[in-house]
């Protein structure tokens, strides 16, 4: 990078919040997707202005922006694929505005969520999407990828709480969109153009965000099965009944085992469990408690255990969140994100559980799926020794396999990690009829391109590109195309 341009960015945020080590490329060219590459500069800004000039001296010298949260994208979002700024918002943790009677907060982005809900419960209200990585995910981060999590079944996804926001264009203006109102008919709905964008369209600056009361009391029913269409028969018959639970989480047996082998926790080794959350009033949970009980072992439960106890609850909340880091304690292999978070209709859960175990007999590989089942959003990871090249191409094709089952079941691609790199090519399959949409607006807003650039709809490459894994494929005695690409 132009050491002048570094210099301008000095001035901007001061040379403590600029960095162009060797370290801090590094570090900020990766995010917990399988992609890395190396970043030119990482800077920090803290005030939205700071943030306006960053962006209008990118925008005259048309250097990429690529904005950071806390890296947990398991898709690639922060991944400077052509290198340039890495923005990072670790200093934007600002909670500007608690305003409980009106039932909104108004934040910074780099706000972690967990972070938000410890202020907000103190006055008995949250911001109820929980994703997995709530002690480390940024507010900006959720509403860029439109993140959510165990309790969308019962409370939806981020861009139901988003009121409104300030963004920074890709020109380095200003742009106040949605409103501090609970409704708001006045015109296009623009912010929930920015939830999802992926850092595509602006940088967030401000958040306005709904909040809810704290629900007061919950209690959990987890049962086990030695059958996966037993279990996903329970979760079509509790939402059928209807009950809606606060979350209805389902875990296979390579997912139970890793748990139980990492903390000890005291689940039933079974082929699946499904935990099931309860919230509202203690009658009302005494009841669908009981309803969820039958339906459970009406469909072939092996055990069924109920729990209102707050620390044995939290214990198995904490377990099932910690699926994804207790799987890569498995010796020799770690959990990659490949095809991690397709959606299908709630009923096609079973049809999908039963055919990724077949595509993974078929490809010699581990797909461990677990995930938000109540809401028909699976994930699925493939555990792979990084240093073996096949078993990343068998994973490839698995991949395909896994997508092309999805969409025959009426899925989606991503329902909550969104697209980025790793998924770009099945989204530009899915989306066909409204690619042509996607890319007016970018080039609308975004005209030199600089702005996340290479993502989404704009990713050509294989999905085993820019990876961070030292693996090399030999195909023929040629590295196979895609492998290796950037690794330094
Ligand atoms: C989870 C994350 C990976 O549900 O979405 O654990
Ligand atoms: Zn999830």
């Amino acid at each position: 990078m132009d050491p002048s341009i570094v210099k301008e960015l000095e001035a901007i945020v001061g040379p403590e919040n600029v960095s162009t080590s060797v370290a801090d490329t590094y570090v900020f060219g990766f995010d917990s997707s399988i992609h890395r590459h190396k970043a030119d500069v990482v800077v920090m800004p803290v005030r939205t202005e700071e943030v306006s000039d960053i962006v209008k001296l990118a925008n005259r010298h048309r250097i990429p922006v690529v904005a950071r949260g806390g890296g947990t994208g398991l898709s690639g979002h922060a991944v400077p694929v052509k290198g340039g700024i890495v923005l990072s918002t670790r200093r934007m943790t600002k909670i500007i505005d608690v305003r409980v009677e009106d039932l909104y907060v108004r934040v910074q982005p780099g706000i972690i969520n967990d972070d938000l809900n410890k202020v907000l419960m103190k006055r008995n209200f949250y911001f109820p999407p929980t994703p997995g990585s709530g002690k480390v995910a940024t507010i900006g981060g959720m509403v860029a990828n439109n993140a959510s999590g165990m309790r969308a079944i019962k409370y939806g996804a981020t861009r139901d709480y988003v009121m409104g926001m300030e963004v920074v264009l890709p020109t380095g203006e200003l742009a106040h969109l949605g409103t501090r109102t609970i409704k708001n008919s006045s015109g296009y709905q623009l912010d929930r153009l920015i939830v999802g964008s992926e850092g595509t369209l602006g940088i967030i600056t401000e958040i306005t965000l709904r909040i809810m009361p704290v629900p007061g009391n919950k209690a959990l029913v987890l049962a086990a099965f030695d059958d996966l269409r037993k279990a996903g028969q329970t979760i079509s018959d509790v939402i059928a009944y209807p009950v809606i639970p606060s979350a209805m989480e389902f875990m296979d047996r390579t997912c139970i085992d890793a748990v139980i082998s990492a903390f000890n926790v005291n689940f039933p080794h079974s082929e699946a469990i499904v935990m099931i959350e309860l919230d509202g009033h203690l009658a009302e949970i005494a009841d669908n408690m009981e309803i969820v009980e039958k339906i459970a072992s009406d469909a072939g439960a092996i055990e069924v255990r109920s729990s209102d106890d707050p620390k044995e609850m939290a214990e198995w909340v904490a377990a099932r969140k910690a699926v994804l880091p207790a799987m890569s304690a498995m010796p020799n292999k770690a959990s990659v994100a490949l095809a991690d978070d397709m959606s299908v209709p709630i009923s096609k859960i079973p049809d999908a559980v039963v055919a990724f175990h077949e595509i993974a007999k078929k490809y010699d590989i581990i797909i461990a799926t677990y995930g938000h089942a109540g809401d028909g959003n699976l994930h699925t990871k493939f555990l792979l020794d990084v240093n073996d090249a096949k078993a990343w191409k068998r994973g490839e094709a698995a991949v395909g396999e896994v997508y092309a089952v999805v969409n025959s079941l009426g899925g989606t691609t991503s329902g909550e990690h969104g697209i980025a790199i790793t998924k770009a090519p099945y989204m530009r399959k899915e989306r066909k009829d409204t690619l042509a949409a996607m890319i007016a607006i970018k080039k609308a807003l975004d005209p030199n391109n600089i702005m996340n650039p290479g993502k989404l709809f704009e990713w050509e490459g294989l999905i085993l590109a820019d990876l961070r894994y030292p693996a090399e494929v030999e195909e023929d005695g040629h590295p196979a195309e895609g492998f290796g690409e950037g690794v330094e």
